[in-house]
């Protein structure tokens, strides 16, 4: 069975999402490691709480990036990590580290990219004044919310929304979509093509 890490900075409802979804099988693979950039993150918290393993670092405490990530990468290979599920992870990671793991790092995004990349894609849809909103499931390149789309699902907004209740719709949303896109990656159901992916 693959073994995954998911990163997450904060909350870490997406990840809730993803262990449930291991929890009834949906994902056929072992979620092996939390990491967190932020010791503080709830997310933590969640997988703490049933027992499965956990990383922190904290940047801070490295004199770059790079050796933070080297770091990274030596617990991950440590542990057999085969792929990595980014969950409202808020650092970009370097072209070293996404060489240690090609086509093999997952990323969600609250927005229909390449519409609002960034750190507040539902926020900046609302205010654009967009009549649709959605989320986007990416493998991840050295660019920022740039690689090749897995999956997208799409929501409309409605006149009597405000912030708060697209955002909530939108968190809805990437629950439902982001464990089923990993699970087609966990049965290698993904084929790349440069930037088209095909579901087998
Ligand atoms: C999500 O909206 C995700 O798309 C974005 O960061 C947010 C994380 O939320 N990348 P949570 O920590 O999973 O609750």
């Amino acid at each position: 069975m693959k073994k995954f890490a998911v990163f997450a900075s904060g909350n870490g409802s997406n990840l809730q999402a993803i262990i449930e979804a291991v929890k009834a099988g949906d994902i056929k693979a072992e979620l092996a490691l939390v990491f967190s950039d932020n010791y503080k993150a709830y997310a933590l918290k969640r997988a703490e709480e049933i027992g499965i393993p956990t990383l922190s670092l904290r940047p801070k405490d490295y004199t770059n990036k790079q050796s933070f990530e080297r770091d990274l990468v030596i617990y991950l290979k440590e542990r057999d990590i085969d792929f990595v599920v980014l969950a409202g992870y808020m650092r970009l990671l370097t072209p070293y580290f996404i060489k240690q793991y090609p086509q093999k790092i997952l990323n969600i995004h609250p927005s229909l990219l390449p519409s609002f990349k960034g750190r507040n894609g539902i926020k900046d849809a609302f205010t654009y004044g967009c009549k649709v909103a959605g989320v986007t499931v990416h493998f991840v390149n050295e660019k920022m919310d740039n690689g090749p789309i897995i999956m997208q699902d799409s929501l409309k907004i409605y006149e009597k929304d405000t912030l708060e209740s697209l955002t909530e719709k939108i968190h809805q949303l990437e629950h439902k979509v982001y464990p089923k896109a990993i699970a087609l990656y966990v049965e290698d159901r993904l084929n790349v093509r440069g930037r088209k992916v095909k579901i087998k």
